[in-house]
């Protein structure tokens, strides 16, 4: 169904004009209706220092690291966790070693003291050495009543944003998670065995069926939220024993109450924040507990898809009493120049204990390579019994080598806390070194060079895996970006999974990195507007200590489009309360199109940012030439991948189609660009997201503003700017449409051509249809061809000499299936993913542009089909099944590894066409 278009029409602007600031719905008429990270540079393991057979031992990090101690870790690459096996706590990974009193679960793992390990391949004997299949063999003795763990978990993740430390384990393996209220689910002895088994991180909704009548809306994609329980039942190891144990969630979506053995440690309304539960008063040392995590995400909850469930990353922190605060790091780097770089590092003591303690803090800095850069260290500070203290010191750098967007280089500060001569705890913060001005008159400027901010807003779903975090999803998400030219983010409009920056920092980008959509009045009658009086400092707080250390974090943002902007107390509240944390950044907000911005409150952020309404970009830079401004969310053009006209629920892909409050592509980006003090943009969206399928409502489930669908393929508009982004970047060239198939004889057909060569002509058939230059004011070339069955070609030169060529050919009836992987071999770690793109084609292997077959998949070997999707907003296919219809002639399937190394073999077949298959390697970590 399509939303009348004189409601659609009038735009934000209107219909906010007539709800704020109690506006209890959307802003808009048409949704109302109204390897691991980086890692540690470790080499090998190191001995634990306190004690051998299962006590609290050091992990290695890094290639065949291997520890005799408590705890042991191997990994490869450097790439960090690779199988930690720690005093008597379940071992997780491939091919580890370890000596002591352990326990590990994972092909190729041997299974060492305590119990027995459960994961595949994996073998123990309690209490004695054992030895699992491809595993080394143990040497230790007995353990100390080790933990045999559920399903296997792989030895990739790093915790990396409350530091990395080798006694933070995953959590994430062995859960089990019932949909619907279970009376008693929290007590210790509650029967949860007909419950689902299931790893994190975890989804429920992304499995439901789309429900025409859901709760959630055509904005929350139809599917369902609820309430549902996580039971996760796991044996403390004796080595635990005046330790603090912590449990640590990333992100539960939504209104979290955790329990320990029957008791309530923690609760957390928003869904978006990280948040620790400290469990040591109520944790069976030596004996079995039970975690219970009830969440409740009553619907509607939000303007967009927001998924349900543990879906994020949890980890298990096992730390003595004494040690680094939960984000207790804070690095900055007040002064840089070329040859050196002044590194602040602040650090939070946390004296958990009983008695006062003299601590001795010295902090590391190293390279990317890990090689020690500079030191420091502090005198002996006394940290009263149950109190904090925080210590600094100051590091120079020589010839630092800046973080920037084209080279992302980072560095680490490995602090080590010691008592009595001791360490007690080691703690890595990666952090990078650069400058950054926003400037009223000329823009935004990185390590003193004047750059455009070319950035994208996203929603935090992952197309078929719906909202649970997996990092290679992620990171292969940002990469298509990167490619495309961007180098920025926003992260709208919610704290991200702490994996999303870690990878902005790798690959570059600047993060606008966003609180809040709503303040105390709300959008909607579940979301966290019911929280916000109460919670809204805790969870801009957090988020800042949380995020602070990323080079990547250039804005906090308090709000996307609230109706309370001129509430200058909440404004200061929000601030000051982000400034406890964190005062090298700018802080400020998305301002909604029809938000005054002459309030005081706006005047009190650092930057501005304007949300739409380019309109304004001159008036408001006139009345108040020293604001720095930006656009925080540009343009919401909507299209369709391989979709030339607006039927059937679709979007022409001619970047002739918009939300009433938007623009085209190419009037956007002409606006942003053609401002010197607009310091950049974030556009809405880079991909498609569940949820909010502006114009439309069901049939369509999804939203239409990516510049890439859910599937993760690109539209048209991808090479657009591409062209402008990567001006200088590799030569490319695209026609539009990319369907010279469905036309008739003769129909003069409007074709588009992307380019960043200096001219481009274009053959039909071999027939010139003309030469056109390129300029840097043109957003597109443009010629009218009229249509004859065979081959479109445009042949981009520079400097006289073709450089990149596009060829769009006439398809004939769909033949074939052919699948192709993005990556052939992956890492057998039960996370890492292969995304095999299923294309329909002819006799001649030409992609059948309109092409919707449906596909059915089997799967052999150590992998399993995790999700299906064509980028279709209509297409009502489960994201899980193994049968989906094709979408403008592809499909994609994503298989994942199991933490078994071995031959997958993906294998698609649809009715009479001819069947494929593609193998993929699954290797050991
Ligand atoms: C903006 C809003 C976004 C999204 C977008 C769609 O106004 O901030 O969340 O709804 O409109 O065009």
């Amino acid at each position: 169904m399509k939303v009348s278009f004189s409601t659609y029409s009038l735009g934000a602007a209107f219909v906010s004009m007539l709800c704020v600031p109690a506006c209890g719905t959307s802003n808009h008429p048409s949704n109302s209706g109204s390897g691991g990270s980086s890692g540690l540079a470790a080499s090998g393991g190191s001995a634990g220092p306190l004690g051998s057979g299962g006590t609290s031992g050091q992990a290695g990090t890094g290639t065949s690291g291997t520890a005799t101690g408590g705890q042991s870790r191997t990994g490869t690459g450097g790439a960090g966790a690779g199988g930690a096996a720690m005093g008597g706590q379940a071992g997780t990974g491939t091919g580890g070693t370890a000596t002591g009193g352990q326990s590990r679960t994972g092909t190729g793992g041997a299974a060492m003291g305590g119990q027995v390990g459960t994961g595949t391949g994996g073998a123990g004997t309690g209490g004695q050495a054992g030895t699992g299949t491809g595993g080394a063999s143990a040497a230790g003795g007995a353990g100390a009543g080790g933990q045999g763990g559920g399903s296997s978990a792989p030895g990739t993740l790093v915790n990396t944003y409350d530091g990395a430390r080798t006694t933070t384990v995953s959590f994430d393996s062995a859960w089990k998670f019932h949909l619907g209220d279970a009376s008693g689910a929290q007590g210790a002895t509650f029967d949860d065995s007909s419950w689902t088994s299931l790893d994190l991180p975890h989804d429920w909704s992304i499995s439901l069926a789309f429900n025409q009548s859901s709760a959630a809306t055509y904005e929350g994609g139809y599917l369902d939220g609820g309430l549902g329980w996580y039971r996760k039942t796991f044996t403390l190891p004796a080595s635990s024993s005046g330790q603090r144990v912590i449990v640590q969630f990333d992100g539960a979506y939504m209104d979290s109450t955790v329990y320990m053995n029957g008791t309530q440690i923690c609760a957390r309304p928003y869904g978006y924040s990280s948040f620790e539960c400290d469990f040591t008063s109520g944790a069976k040392v030596g004996g079995s507990n039970v975690l219970a995590v009830k969440l409740n995400n009553q619907q509607p909850s939000s303007r967009w898809y927001s998924g349900s469930g543990i879906y994020r990353h949890t980890w298990l922190k096992t730390v003595n009493p004494v040690r680094v605060a939960y984000t207790g790091t804070r690095v900055t780097t007040p002064q840089v120049s070329a040859s050196s770089a002044t590194v602040n590092i602040a650090v939070t003591v946390q004296n958990d204990g009983t008695t006062d303690q003299s601590v001795t803090v010295a902090s590391s800095v190293r390279d990317a390579a890990g090689t020690e850069v500079g030191k420091g260290s502090s005198a002996a500070t006394s940290v009263t019994a149950g109190k904090t203290v925080d210590v600094t010191h100051t590091v120079t750098v020589s010839n630092p080598k800046l973080w920037s967007p084209s080279s992302p280089t980072m560095y680490s500060v490995v602090t080590t806390v010691s008592v009595g001569g001791s360490v007690v705890d080691t703690y890595t913060t990666p952090f990078g070194i650069r400058t950054f001005a926003f400037d009223a008159s000329t823009g935004f400027s990185l390590n003193g060079t004047k750059m455009k901010i070319n950035g994208l807003c996203n929603h935090h779903d992952l197309g078929a895996l719906g909202a649970a975090v997996n990092y290679r999803a992620i990171e292969r998400r940002l990469q298509i970006l990167k490619d495309m030219g961007a180098n920025g983010l926003r992260t709208s409009h919610n704290p991200p999974a702490p994996e999303l920056l870690d990878i902005a920092d790798r690959l570059g980008f600047l993060v606008m990195d966003e609180a809040f959509d709503c303040w105390y009045n709300g959008k909607h009658t579940y979301d966290y507007g019911r929280f916000f009086k109460t919670w809204a400092t805790t969870d801009i707080t957090d988020m800042a200590a949380r995020d602070l250390n990323h080079p990547s974090v250039i804005i906090w943002s308090i709000a996307n489009e609230v109706g309370e902007t001129s509430d200058s107390a909440t404004v200061k509240q929000l601030m000051d309360a982000i400034k406890t944390k964190d005062t090298t950044r700018p802080i400020g907000q998305a301002l909604a199109a029809w938000a005054s911005a002459d309030t005081a409150a706006v005047g009190l952020e650092d930057v501005v940012g304007i949300n739409y309404a380019p309109d304004r970009y001159d008036s408001i830079h006139t009345a108040h030439p020293t604001w720095k401004m930006f656009g925080s969310e540009t343009s919401s053009a909507l299209r369709s991948r391989g979709i030339y006209n607006n039927a059937n629920n679709q979007e022409s892909s001619y970047d002739d189609s918009w939300a009433g409050w938007g623009q085209s592509a190419e009037t956007s980006w002409t606006n942003v660009n053609t401002r010197a003090w607009i310091a950049g943009e974030y556009i809405w969206t880079g991909f498609d997201y569940i949820g909010e399928p502006t114009p439309y409502e069901w049939p369509s489930k999804s939203s239409y503003f990516g510049i890439i669908d859910t599937a993760t393929f690109p539209k048209d508009v991808y090479y657009f700017y591409q062209s402008k982004w990567n001006a200088s970047g590799p030569t490319m060239v695209h026609i539009v449409p990319m369907n010279w198939t469905n036309w008739t004889a003769g129909q003069a057909v409007k074709v588009f051509v992307y380019s960043n060569a200096d001219s481009v002509e274009l053959f039909l058939n071999d027939k010139s249809q003309g030469s056109k230059a390129t300029a840097a004011a043109t957003g597109h070339l443009q010629w009218s061809v009229p249509f004859a069955t065979g081959t479109l070609q445009a042949k981009a030169t520079k400097g006289g000499a073709v450089v990149a060529t596009d060829t769009v050919k006439t398809a004939g009836a769909a033949a074939a299936l052919v699948l192709k992987a993005d990556r052939a071999s992956i890492t057998a770690d039960g996370r890492d993913l292969s995304f095999v793109e299923v294309d329909i084609v002819d006799a001649q292997g030409v992609v059948v542009p309109q092409a919707n077959n449906r596909v059915d998949f089997t799967i052999s070997g150590p992998g399993a089909i995790v999700g299906l999707d064509a980028g279709d907003s209509t297409n009502h296919d489960s994201y899980k099944g193994t049968s989906h219809a094709a979408f403008s002639g592809k499909l994609m399937a994503i298989v994942q590894s199991t933490a078994t190394a071995g031959k997958v073999t993906l294998k698609a077949t649809s009715g009479s066409l001819t069947g494929s298959s593609v193998d993929i390697t699954t290797a050991a970590p």
